[in-house]
């Protein structure tokens, strides 16, 4: 019996439960052994690793967060903790490990399945491992499923968890909206995304904020202060009673500084005299349960990262599971990789344009 493994790992996502619920419980219909690895990379280094039965999934399409776990370990990074993950992945038996995580974690992956026979290796020369047991895990098989409220991996149209978390900034902005018109406020909220716009942008167009500020498309450093506020008077001269100003938290100026909420809260005190108040949303951002979409994406991808497993041969690229014009997809998870990097060099380079048909041609 084959013995597959899937982990979470980065920044939690909602919808992470349901990708694991699927992943466990196809890899049991197809009559393989489903492990989970506990608290991400971490978890793998450390031998966190457990075989699941079907019964242990059980409710966990609601559930928010990561019920396995995750963490942002620096352990991994370094050869060592490789080495040491792979030496308990070869303990368990496994030979295959599904990622379920963001740009960051499945780089790591990228990593780990590349160095694998060198990995091996070593474990071998140094008598950790027997020679049956290196002639049998010749091969590591990664698959990544891409589970991150940012929407920055590129390959794919959506990562799972991006549009729960943008609900609940609605949520969020609704709320604030109430009071900000109570009060004829201005206000600027901070939302995550880390370098990319995507819940900026996204909670722009949902509750037709006054203005936004995001990475991809860096406002003038020069400028930005007059055009702001020339449209936010705009607006308030048409009787508006609030003021809402999204500001993702990567956001730049064309000198690549960052815009902080704090620079466009004193821009609009200052300039405008708006009573104004900062809300940053934070970590309620990515709790709370899944939407019915990141469930179902979820639940397809789930399904896909199992059969991708079971159908590769030990010459076939990573796959990544992908979602494209609403049709799940298997892309190859080195190129993605690469793709989302070039997007962050061409944005550190000031080479926005580049950056932009990158994201388009993605
Ligand atoms: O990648 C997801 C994310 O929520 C980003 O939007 C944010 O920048 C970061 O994680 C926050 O990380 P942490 O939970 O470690 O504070």
């Amino acid at each position: 019996k084959r013995c597959i493994a899937v982990m979470t790992s980065g920044g939690d996502a909602p919808g992470m439960n349901s990708n694991v619920r699927a992943i466990v419980r196809t890899i049991i219909f197809h009559n393989c052994k489903p492990f989970v690895v506990y608290e991400g990379y971490e978890g793998l280094l450390h031998g966190n690793i457990k075989e699941v039965l079907w019964e242990d999934v059980r409710d966990w399409n609601a559930m928010g967060g990561t019920l396995i776990g995750t963490a942002r370990s620096p352990d991994f990074k370094r050869r060592e903790g490789r080495i040491q993950g792979a030496h308990n992945l070869i303990n368990f038996g496994i030979d295959a490990l599904i990622v379920c995580g963001g740009d960051g974690s499945l780089t790591g992956a990228d990593i780990f399945r590349s160095e694998w026979p060198d990995l091996i290796k070593e474990l071998l020369d140094t008598n950790k491992i027997t020679e049956e047991q290196y002639k049998r895990h010749q091969h590591l098989n990664i698959c990544g499923t891409v589970g991150s409220i940012d929407n920055d991996m590129s390959s794919t149209d959506t990562t799972i968890g991006a549009y729960s978390a943008l609900d609940r900034i609605c949520e969020a902005v609704d709320y604030v909206e109430a009071t900000a018109k109570s009060h004829s406020r201005a206000f600027v909220i901070e939302v995550m995304g880390r370098n990319c716009g995507w819940l900026a942008l996204m909670t722009g167009i949902s509750t037709a904020a006054d203005y936004i500020f995001i990475p991809e498309t860096p406002a003038s450093s020069e400028t930005w202060r007059e055009e702001m506020c020339d449209t936010v008077s705009k607006h308030r001269a048409r009787n508006k009673r609030t003021t809402m100003v999204v500001v993702a938290e990567g956001a730049i100026a064309d000198d690549l500084k960052p815009i902080t909420a704090s620079d466009i809260h004193e821009t609009l005190t200052k300039r405008l005299g708006l009573d104004t108040r900062i809300t940053t949303l934070g970590h309620v951002q990515r709790g709370g349960s899944a939407v019915a979409y990141d469930r179902i994406l979820a639940n397809l991808q789930g399904v896909e990262a199992v059969n991708a497993v079971l159908e590769s041969t030990p010459t076939s690229p990573s796959p990544i599971i992908t979602v494209n014009e609403n049709k799940i997809n298997r892309k190859s998870l080195v190129e993605s990789v690469r793709l989302t990097k070039s997007v962050a060099e061409a944005i550190k380079a000031k080479d926005f344009k580049k950056a932009m048909s990158l994201r388009e041609t993605e």
